[in-house]
Formats: C-alpha cells, sequence, structure tokens
C-alpha cells in the first residue's frame, strides 16, 4: 500500500489552516474596531502573534515534510510568511499603519495560499 500519510503532513495542513484562520479572524477584529463596535486592536495584536506561532509550527512541520520528500516550495512559502509575519509585528507595534495595512492584505493571501497548497499540492507520497 502506499504512505499517504504522513504526521508532519498533518501538522503543516492543520497549522497552516490555523494560521490563515487567525489571519482572517484578525481583519474582522480591525473591521469591527474601524466600524466603532468595539476597540478591538490590542485583541488584533494578541491574535497576530497567535498567527506567528501558527505559522512557526507550520515552517517546522514544512521541513520535516521536506527532508521526507515533500515540496520544498510549501518550506520557502511557510518561511517567507514567519519574515512577513515578523516585520508586519514590528510595523503594527510602531504604529505604521498604512505600510501595516498593506502587508496585512499580501500576508492574508499568502497565508489561506500556503493552507491550500498544503492541502492539494504537498508534493511526496501524499
Ligand atoms: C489585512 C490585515 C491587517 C490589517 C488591516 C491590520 C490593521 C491594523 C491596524 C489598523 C492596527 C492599529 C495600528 C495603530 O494602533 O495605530 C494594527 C495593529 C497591529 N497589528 Fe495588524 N493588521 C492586519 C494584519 C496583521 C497581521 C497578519 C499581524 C501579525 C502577524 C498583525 C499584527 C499587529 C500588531 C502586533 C499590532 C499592534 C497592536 C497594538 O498596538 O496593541 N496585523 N493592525
Amino acid at each position: 500500500m502506499e504512505l499517504s500519510w504522513s504526521r508532519s503532513l498533518m501538522v503543516l495542513r492543520l497549522s497552516s489552516a490555523a494560521a490563515a484562520a487567525l489571519t482572517l479572524v484578525q481583519v474582522v477584529l480591525v473591521l469591527l474596531t474601524v466600524a466603532k463596535v468595539g476597540s478591538l486592536i490590542e485583541v488584533h495584536g494578541a491574535v497576530g502573534y497567535l498567527s506567528l506561532l501558527a505559522t512557526l509550527t507550520a515552517t517546522v512541520a514544512a521541513y520535516v515534510w521536506f527532508r521526507q520528500g515533500g515540496s520544498r516550495g510549501l518550506l520557502m512559502h511557510a518561511g517567507g510568511i514567519v519574515v512577513l509575519m515578523l516585520v508586519q509585528i514590528a510595523l503594527g507595534e510602531l504604529k505604521a499603519v498604512w505600510f501595516h495595512v498593506g502587508l496585512g492584505v499580501l500576508i492574508v493571501v499568502g497565508a489561506i495560499a500556503l493552507a491550500t497548497l498544503a492541502y492539494r499540492k504537498p508534493g511526496g507520497a501524499a
């Protein structure tokens, strides 16, 4: 029987899906703040650190998966988003709002793409 399951791939899929979901939650929190439903920007910041944690987990899992024959592109993609998120957190903390919003859109798209690739095109024996 062909090996079609790997723990690292499962962790990669779940953590990248969590990262994508968390970045979408962040957008909702910003929109609720702008709409004056509540002052949720600090919660947005805290969820940002959780997004970073999920993406770091995805990167470690992508590395292990790559070593097992998985896609190098997924590893690069996950690592790239970690770097962008570190810049993003610095921009958020420094209140560089418009650079932060622009990079935020890129990160949301990139995180959704990472999760989609992890499920659809992980490479290797999946
Ligand atoms: C489209 C996506 C995003 C939008 C529109 C957005 C927007 C904002 C805005 C308007 C602020 C407030 C800046 C201020 O206080 O003047 C902020 C703060 C912040 N954002 Fe984002 N953001 C996005 C994505 C992200 C992501 C992906 C992360 C982390 C990975 C992040 C981390 C933070 C942090 C750490 C703060 C500082 C919070 C604080 O002052 O307590 N944001 N963001």
